[in-house]
C-alpha cells in the first residue's frame, strides 16, 4: 500500500509542474519535491513543457534505489510507473538497483537536412537528462533521456569501466505501463517475421496466438500469447495517441512487448539467440533508444521526426551523395507472384499455385521489354528477380549455399541486357535473394558488389525468405541485426543503394545510412496475389506502425485487382480500388517506389498510369491533413525542388468524404489539379477498377470534396498552371 501511494505522488505533483510555466517556480518546486519525496529522482520536460518525464525510485535496498519512470502529456498520464534495468547473464546479476552518482541536464535545438525525405529540414529540439548510475558490483550505467515536444526516447549506456566490460544481457527489464485498456493496433511478437495483417483490439483482448492470415506461410512457434511487436500504436479513451517503438537498433536484438494484463504493463522481450541469451555487449556500448511518441492529434504522430532525430547523422556526406537517388522502378516481379512466369529456369517456382510449368521470367527479351517501357515513361529502374542460378533449391530446403549472386541463368544475357539498358538511360536493379542463408551472403558480399559495380548496377534488393541459416538465429535477433547493418555499411562503401526484404523492422537507420532507401519488414502488396491478402484497413494502419521506423517497399500500383484475371479458379484479390493504389504513392512514404503491375496492365490504362509517371519520390514538404489509424489517411506533399504538390487520400472498408482545403498551395497562384478518383460505383470488392480522372483549375482557397469508395482512395496532382491551360479547364467548384 505504501508503495502504491508513493507511486501515485509524482504524477499528482507534476501536474502542478506542468501548470507552472515559469521555470524558476518549477525549479523551486522540484527542489522541494526532491527534499521531501525521496521517490522523485528527477523530472525533465519537453521544450514546450507539454510532456513531463519523471525518474522515480520505487524502493530501496543496500545497493540503491530501484528506478522507474513515468510520463505525462499535459495532465494526462501516458506511461505509469515503469521499471528500468537488466538481468545480466554475465556477470550473473539483476541490475535493477542503482545509486545515482550524477545528474546532468542540457538542451539541444538544431536543424538538419536529410539527403532525401518527407521534408527539407528537420528540427531536432529536446531537453536531455543524463543519470550516472552505479549498480551491483560497481557496474556503471548511464540512463540518457531526451524529451521532445512529441514524445521521449531513453537508452542505457554501458561506458568502458574498470572491472566488467563484457556483458551478456539475459533480459531487459524496461517496462511500459499503460494507464487504461487502450485500443491497440498490433501484430504478434514473432521473432522472424512482421508479415502479418494487423489486429485491432483493446489491450486486454490481445491474443497473439489467436490466428491471423500470415500463418499460411510462417510457423508461429516462438511467440508468447501476450507478445506484440513494435511499432505499437494505441489510442486512449481520453483522446491520446501513443506509439511505442525504438530508434537506432544497432548491435542489439529487436524488442517485442509482452503484456501483463492485470497491470496493463508491457515488459520488453528481447529476441533471443540460439542459447537464449539476448545480447552480447562489449563496453563502451549502448542500447537502442526506447521511444514513446504521444499527441492528442493522430496527424502529429505521422509527422513526428523523433525516431529520425534519435539516429546518428548520415555517414555519407551530402557533397558526396549524388549516387543516392530516390527513384521509381518497374520489374520482372509481379508476373512471378501471380504465377505467369517463374523465378527458376525450369518454370516451377512461382508465387501462387499453378498446375503446369510457366516460362522463366528473367529472360533477355522480357527484361528488354521492361527496359523499353521504363525508358519510354521516365521510370529510372528495372528490377530483375530470378536472373541468377539457385532458385530450384531456394525454398524450404535449408541449404546453405544455394545462391552465388554472380551466375546468370543461360537465357539471361547480362552483358547484352546491361548494355541495352545503358543505351536507353535505364538502370537495372540487382536482386539478391539469400533464402535466409546470411552466412553464405556474407561470404559472397564483396564479390557480389564488385560484380554489380563492374556492370554498372547501383541498387540491390536483398531478401531473407525462410528461417535463418545457420539455424537457431532469428531475423530479429542481435546476430541478424548486426548482419543488416554490415550490409548497409558495405553497400554504402561500394556506393550501392539497398532495399531489404524480410529484415528486422526499421528504426530510423536510413538517416545514418541514406543508401538504405527502403525495406519491407511488413506485409506488402504481394500477399494480395497469393493469400487471404491485406484487408482494406491495412494501409491505414501501416503509417502508424511499420512506417514509423522508416520507408517501406510496399510495391503499390496494381491495376488488375482480381487474380481471376490470370486464372479463373483464383479467388485472391487486391483489397483496394485502383484509385487507392495510386493514392498509396503518397500515403506510404518511400524514396523507392515500384510500379508493381504488369506492363500490359498499364498499357491499357495509360491515363491512370500518368499519375505514377508524374508523382515525385522526394519531397520538400509534407502536410498530414487527416488521419485516424485503421480508418483513413490524407497527405499532401510538395515535390523536391519543384512547385508541384501531390495528394493521396485512402480509406478502409468504409466509404468516406473529405473536404480538403488546399491552403498549403502558394497564395495567389493557379494550379491544375488532376484528380484520380474512384468511379461513382466503385467498391474494392464488387467493382474495384472503376475510376474517373478530372482536371480543374484550383488555388489555395479551393476546398476539394473527395469521395472515397469502400476500400477506395483519391490521388491528386497539383501543378502550376500554364497560361494556355487556364483557358482549357474550368475552375473547381
Ligand atoms: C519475398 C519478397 O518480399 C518478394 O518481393 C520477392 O519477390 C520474393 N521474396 C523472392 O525473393
Ligand atoms: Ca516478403
Amino acid at each position: 500500500m505504501t508503495t502504491l501511494v508513493l507511486r501515485l505522488v509524482p504524477i499528482f505533483m507534476t501536474n502542478y509542474l506542468y501548470m507552472l510555466r515559469k521555470p524558476l517556480f518549477a525549479l523551486l518546486l522540484m527542489l522541494v519535491l526532491n527534499a521531501s519525496r525521496a521517490n522523485l529522482i528527477e523530472s525533465i520536460f519537453s521544450p514546450d513543457r507539454n510532456i513531463s518525464f519523471m525518474v522515480v525510485a520505487t524502493g530501496t535496498d543496500s545497493t540503491g534505489y530501484s528506478l522507474a519512470y513515468e510520463m505525462l502529456y499535459r495532465t494526462k498520464p501516458v506511461i505509469g510507473t515503469s521499471a528500468l534495468g537488466f538481468v545480466l547473464n554475465n556477470p550473473a546479476i539483476r541490475l535493477d538497483h542503482f545509486e545515482v552518482l550524477a545528474k546532468q541536464q542540457n538542451t539541444v535545438d538544431e536543424t538538419w537536412s536529410p539527403l532525401w525525405g518527407e521534408v527539407k529540414h528537420v528540427r531536432n529540439n529536446y531537453n536531455q537528462l543524463t543519470l550516472k548510475l552505479k549498480g551491483k558490483r560497481g557496474i556503471i550505467v548511464h540512463l540518457i533521456i531526451r524529451v521532445f515536444n512529441d514524445g521521449a526516447g531513453f537508452r542505457y549506456e554501458f561506458p568502458a569501466q574498470p572491472g566488467f566490460n563484457h556483458f551478456i544481457v539475459g533480459d531487459e527489464l524496461t517496462e511500459f505501463r499503460l494507464t487504461d485498456d487502450h485500443k491497440a493496433f498490433w501484430i504478434p511478437g514473432d521473432y522472424d517475421t512482421n508479415e502479418y495483417a494487423y489486429y485491432t483490439s483493446t489491450l486486454r483482448n490481445i491474443d497473439a496466438t489467436g490466428g491471423g492470415s500470415a500463418q499460411e506461410i510462417h510457423a508461429k512457434t516462438f511467440f508468447d500469447k501476450n507478445a506484440v511487436q513494435t511499432p505499437l500504436m494505441m489510442k486512449t479513451d481520453k483522446g491520446l495517441y501513443i506509439n511505442i517503438h525504438e530508434a537506432a537498433l544497432v548491435n542489439y536484438p529487436a524488442m517485442n512487448l509482452v503484456l501483463d494484463k492485470a497491470t496493463l504493463t508491457f515488459r520488453s522481450q528481447l529476441v533471443p539467440d540460439v542459447v537464449g541469451n539476448k545480447a552480447y555487449l562489449r563496453a563502451p556500448e549502448r542500447t537502442p533508444w526506447r521511444t514513446i511518441i504521444v499527441s492528442d492529434k493522430a496527424t502529429e504522430i505521422l509527422s513526428s521526426k523523433l525516431i529520425l532525430n534519435l539516429n546518428e547523422p548520415s555517414k555519407t556526406a551530402s557533397t558526396d551523395a549524388e549516387w543516392v537517388k530516390p527513384q521509381k522502378f518497374v520489374g520482372v516481379w509481379w508476373e512471378m507472384h501471380v504465377g505467369k512466369s517463374s523465378w527458376d529456369y525450369s518454370g516451377s517456382q512461382v508465387g501462387s499455385q499453378q498446375a503446369s510449368r510457366v516460362p522463366h521470367g528473367a529472360n533477355t527479351a522480357n527484361v528488354k521489354r521492361y527496359v523499353d517501357f521504363a525508358a519510354k515513361h521516365g521510370i529510372e529502374g528495372v528490377l530483375v528477380e530470378g536472373w541468377n542460378t539457385g532458385w530450384e533449391d531456394w525454398f524450404g530446403q535449408w541449404k546453405e549455399d544455394v545462391f552465388d549472386f554472380v551466375t546468370p541463368y543461360p537465357d539471361f544475357n547480362l552483358t547484352e541486357v546491361t548494355a541495352y539498358a545503358k543505351s536507353k538511360g535505364v538502370k537495372i536493379i540487382m536482386h539478391h535473394e539469400t533464402s535466409g542463408s546470411a552466412t553464405n551472403y556474407e561470404r559472397w558480399m564483396d564479390t557480389a558488389y564488385r560484380f554489380m559495380k563492374r556492370y554498372g548496377y547501383d541498387a540491390v534488393k536483398t531478401g531473407y525468405v525462410g528461417k535463418i541459416i545457420p539455424r537457431g538465429e532469428h531475423h530479429d535477433g542481435q546476430w541478424m541485426v548486426r548482419h543488416y547493418e554490415r550490409v548497409m555499411k558495405k553497400t554504402n562503401e561500394y556506393r550501392i543503394m539497398v532495399d531489404m526484404h524480410e529484415p528486422v523492422r526499421p528504426t530510423g537507420l536510413h538517416r545514418t545510412y541514406p543508401n538504405f532507401l527502403a525495406c519491407e519488414a511488413a506485409r506488402g502488396n504481394e500477399f494480395n496475389a497469393w493469400s487471404a491478402g491485406n484487408p482494406p484497413d491495412h494501409e491505414t494502419i501501416l503509417p502508424f506502425t511499420r512506417l514509423m521506423g522508416g520507408p517501406m517497399d510496399y510495391t503499390p500500383g496494381i491495376f488488375k485487382i482480381k487474380m481471376s484475371y490470370y486464372d479463373s479458379s483464383k479467388k485472391e484479390q487486391v483489397h483496394t480500388t485502383l484509385a487507392k493504389q495510386l493514392a498509396l504513392y503518397i500515403t506510404m512514404y518511400s524514396p523507392l517506389q515500384m510500379a508493381a503491375d504488369l506492363l500490359e496492365n498499364y498499357e491499357v490504362k495509360m491515363d491512370a498510369f500518368q499519375f505514377i509517371k508524374d508523382v515525385a519520390v522526394d519531397w520538400d514538404d509534407t502536410k498530414v491533413l487527416e488521419a485516424e489509424p485503421g480508418d483513413y489517411v490524407v497527405i499532401a506533399r510538395k515535390a523536391k525542388g519543384k512547385e508541384s504538390w501531390f495528394m493521396g487520400a485512402i480509406t478502409d472498408e468504409n466509404t468516406r468524404n473529405f473536404n480538403t482545403s488546399l491552403s498549403f498551395l502558394d497564395a495567389g497562384r493557379k494550379y491544375i489539379a488532376t484528380i484520380y478518383r474512384d468511379g461513382d460505383k466503385a467498391d474494392w470488392k464488387a467493382n474495384p477498377e472503376a475510376y474517373a480522372i478530372e482536371k480543374f483549375i484550383v488555388d489555395s482557397k479551393t476546398i476539394l470534396k473527395l469521395k472515397l469508395a469502400p476500400g477506395g482512395g483519391t490521388a491528386v496532382s497539383l501543378m502550376p498552371a500554364a497560361a494556355t491551360e487556364l483557358k482549357s479547364f474550368k475552375t473547381y467548384k
